[in-house]
Order: C-alpha cells, then structure tokens, then sequence
C-alpha cells in the first residue's frame, strides 16, 4: 500500500467559462443515477434531450468529477477508436467522488484492480493477446455444441418448472454463467460463490445485490469501499490456489492460459492475473443475462415481434440477438480521458478532461437506427454500439452472441405459447444492469 494519506485524485481540469447547457443542467442527475437506469422511458428522455440540444454536454452532477457527456453514435466510435488519444487509465467509469478520493487516499491511486479496462497500450495490448485467440469467432465456435448442450439444459428446466418462472432468475441469470465458468474451468458447485462476489461488484449500487444489502441512501462511502475489498479479497483467495493448479496441472481452459501467461518474457503479475480472471468471470455472465432476458422481456411485451421468432427461430435468432443487445444496452457506460485538446461537435475538449461514452443514447441515435424506440426482431442492418469500439472493444462479443443464438432457437422452437405473467423489475445501477426478475407463464 502507498504512503499517500493525502493524495486526491487529479481534478478533471475546469475551464473557468465552462457552463452547463440548459439541456445538461436539466439531465446530467439523471445520467448518473442508478436508480433512472431502472426507469428506461426516463433514461430514454434524458439522453433524447442531450442528443437534440447538447450532444456533447459539459456536466458537473453532484457527488461526482465533471466530464463531457458524449451521446451521439458517430462520436462514441470517433472517440472509441483512438486509444491513444482518450485513454482509460485515469477513470475508466463513473465513481462517487468520495469513492475515488478514499480509493486514491489508501492506495495512491484510481484503481484497486488493473482489469483490462483500466489499462492501456502496451501493457493493455500485451495482457489482451494471452487470451483474444480463445475469444476469436472460429474458437468460439468450437464450442457450440457445448453451449447448446447446455441451453438445452436451460429449456429443459424451464419446462420442468410446469409453466411458470422467473425468467431473468431461473433461466437468464444461470446460463451465461455456466458457460463462462466451463470456459474459466470453474466447476459447477462454485457458481454460486461467483455470481454473489460477480454481482456485488457490478450490482454494488443495487440494495439488493450488495455485499451489505444497503441502499444507496443508507450506503457509506467508507463502508462502500470496504465492502468491495472483502469482495476482491474472497477473488483472490479463490483464484490464488486456481493459479497454483494450473500451474501445477495445465488444462484445456482460459485459467491455464491466464495462469501461465508471460509478459515481456516474465510470468504475468499476481495483480494482473486476478483482475484478468475477476474481468472474465464478471463481464463474461451478468452482460449477457442482462441481454437474453431484456430481449425476451421485450418480445413478450410486443406479439407481433414474439409471433415473428417463434414462426423461424433459426432464420430469426442472429438479427434478434443483436437488436436485444442493442435494445438492452447492457453496459452503461466507459469513460475515457483526454490526453490533448481534441475539437468535437464544435467544442474543445481539454486535455485532461474525462468523457463519459453514453452506449444506450448511441444505441437509439435517430440518425443511425430506423425507429430507435421499437424493438425489431429482423432489424438489419444494426449498427449497435453494445459492444463498444476500437482496442478495448468487447473480447467476449463473439461468445455472448453464439450464446444468445442458441437458447433462443433452443426455447423458441420448443415453446408454444409465453406471456408476462407480473410486473418485471430491473437492477439500480449505472454501469452493468438489466432485468432482475421477469415472472412468465407458458406451455411446452
Ligand atoms: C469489454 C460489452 C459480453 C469480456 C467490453 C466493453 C463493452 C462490453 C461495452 C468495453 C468496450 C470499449 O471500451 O470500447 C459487453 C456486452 C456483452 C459482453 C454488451 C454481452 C451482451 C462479454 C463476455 C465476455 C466479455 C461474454 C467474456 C469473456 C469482456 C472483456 C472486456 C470487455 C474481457 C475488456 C476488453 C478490453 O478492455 O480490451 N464489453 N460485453 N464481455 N468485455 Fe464485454
């Protein structure tokens, strides 16, 4: 642990003329707040607003550094594909400003991980090469067979349930999870141990998925933040003796890759190798839950969609994976820092500043998307921006949607009738959030 009691983070540099836009002023509390990510047609509105009147907002909301809100398609690509120039080091996601003075006062500095995210080149390239060929579309579909034998499993439960579930909890929760942990060579009874540590990272700001099980109103900073460590230091214990083993035992697994990876001719770091596998365990099941059940929520909540896939869900799964990964927008946001003055939509972007990548206002662009509000199971072309953009773009896209693919054809050829059986609910976070719980009723 560094000796700096005192350091702060850096202050997002403040232009003294800087001032937020009536439209900024009136959303930017919105943008950030967990609990409007639960509420999509406020979302929604908020983001349609910035696209219309200030597409690259300045904005200062309370308990949180400045930054620039970017909110149209063209420019999260534009800012995306230049690593170099908009880095991810510095703030990689939205953090209270207390959050990130507490993390930087006991540690000196903005992270206590150094996942892929929050690296850049060289050391983010040389970290994502171990494992990119694993997650490469002729790999990936190597693996098709077991992923279908286990969607089949998935269905099979879903019919043993006799007519009604939870969807998102029985069904889209379960699945992806099993899949990445087959791939990690995680066995079976340790599932539920990751999804409780995985969700209390990413579902941290939600009262029912934190270590705590506190609101955010109840929530804090200090306690917040220690929450956190008991979370990674139950990780590290768990990946610390996976090391060993492959090590020891090498597999035909992704933990053997990580385990055993060399970086400029040295065994990968410690902390490097438990963020490597604490990164693919996380976003590699709570992104695509997210997405297989928003998807299903979404042809449930419009017939003639859900009439369309159960007619051809061979023919119909590729275009409707992509439009519920468009439609769902599992992951909120990433932010990026400036590292020179960059001139965008008219404005200048100082050097130090931080930018906020608004995926789900990219992902209804009026521009780009024909009817962005209307969920279309054929939707072609999509030119969804889910996955993000450029080197740090998803590693695991490619499995997320081979996995999606199959259960819908998988439970769409079987299924002959499914409808909303309740109110869904969603999870309260502004990073990586979907539906919590989708009560159906259905017939085999
Ligand atoms: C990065 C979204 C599934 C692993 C990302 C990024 C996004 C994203 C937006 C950051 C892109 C950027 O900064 O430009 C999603 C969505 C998913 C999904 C929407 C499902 C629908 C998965 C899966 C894995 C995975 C199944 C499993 C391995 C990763 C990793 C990164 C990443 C390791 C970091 C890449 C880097 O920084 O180089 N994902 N993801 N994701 N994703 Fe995914």
């Amino acid at each position: 642990m560094a000796d700096t009691a005192l350091a702060t983070p850096p202050e997002t540099k403040m232009d003294p003329d800087r001032t937020m836009s009536a439209a900024a002023a009136a959303t930017c509390d919105q943008i950030v707040d967990p609990a409007v990510y639960a509420d999509q047609p406020k979302l929604d509105a908020a983001f349609a607003k910035l696209r219309a009147e200030d597409p690259l907002a300045w904005c200062e909301p309370e308990n949180f550094r400045p930054f620039w809100a970017v909110t149209k398609h063209a420019d999260i690509m534009e800012v995306s594909r230049q690593n170099k120039l908009f880095t991810n080091g510095e703030r990689e996601m939205l953090s209270y400003k207390q959050a990130e003075e507490g993390v930087y006062a006991q540690f000196g500095q903005p992270h206590l991980l150094k996942t892929l995210v929050q690296l850049d080149d060289p050391l983010h390239f040389k970290l994502r090469h171990l494992t990119q060929e694993w997650f490469m579309p002729q790999n990936v579909k190597k693996r098709e067979e077991g992923v279908r034998a286990i969607a089949k499993q998935f269905v099979d439960r879903m019919e043993d349930l006799g007519g009604e579930c939870d969807f998102q909890q029985d069904v889209a929760l379960h699945y992806p999870l099993r899949v990445i942990m087959q791939i990690l060579g995680v066995p079976e009874s340790d599932e539920p141990m990751m999804l409780k540590l995985t969700q209390e990272i990413f579902g941290a700001q939600d009262e029912d998925l934190n270590r705590n099980k506190k609101s955010l109103e109840d929530r804090d900073v200090e306690g917040g933040l220690a929450s956190i460590q008991a979370t990674l230091a139950e990780f590290f214990m768990y990946f610390t003796a996976i090391t060993a083993d492959r090590r020891a035992n090498p597999r035909d697994d992704v933990s053997t890759v990580i385990a055993n990876g060399m970086v400029d001719g040295e065994p990968i770091g410690q902390l490097e190798a438990m963020s490597y596998y604490i990164i693919t365990a996380a976003a590699g099941h709570d992104t695509t839950s997210a997405s297989t059940g928003g998807g299903v929520l979404a042809m449930l909540q419009d017939r003639d969609q859900l009439k369309k896939i159960m007619a051809d869900p061979k023919g119909m799964s590729r275009t409707a994976v992509d439009e519920a990964i468009r439609w769902t927008t599992p992951v909120k946001h990433f932010m990026r820092t400036a590292q020179e003055d960059y001139e965008l939509r008219g404005k200048t972007v100082k050097q130090g500043e931080s930018l906020l990548l608004c995926y789900p206002s990219g992902n209804r662009d009026e521009d780009v998307f024909d009817e962005p509000f209307k969920f279309k199971v054929d939707r072609s072309p999509n030119k969804l921006i889910s996955f993000g953009h450029g080197g740090h773009m998803c590693l695991g896209m490619h499995l997320a949607r081979l996995e999606m693919q199959i259960i819908y054809e998988e439970l769409f050829s079987r299924i002959k009738s499914f409808e909303l059986d309740g109110d869904p609910t969603f999870i309260k976070a502004n990073f990586v959030g979907g539906p919590k719980s989708i009560p159906v009723r259905y017939k085999f």
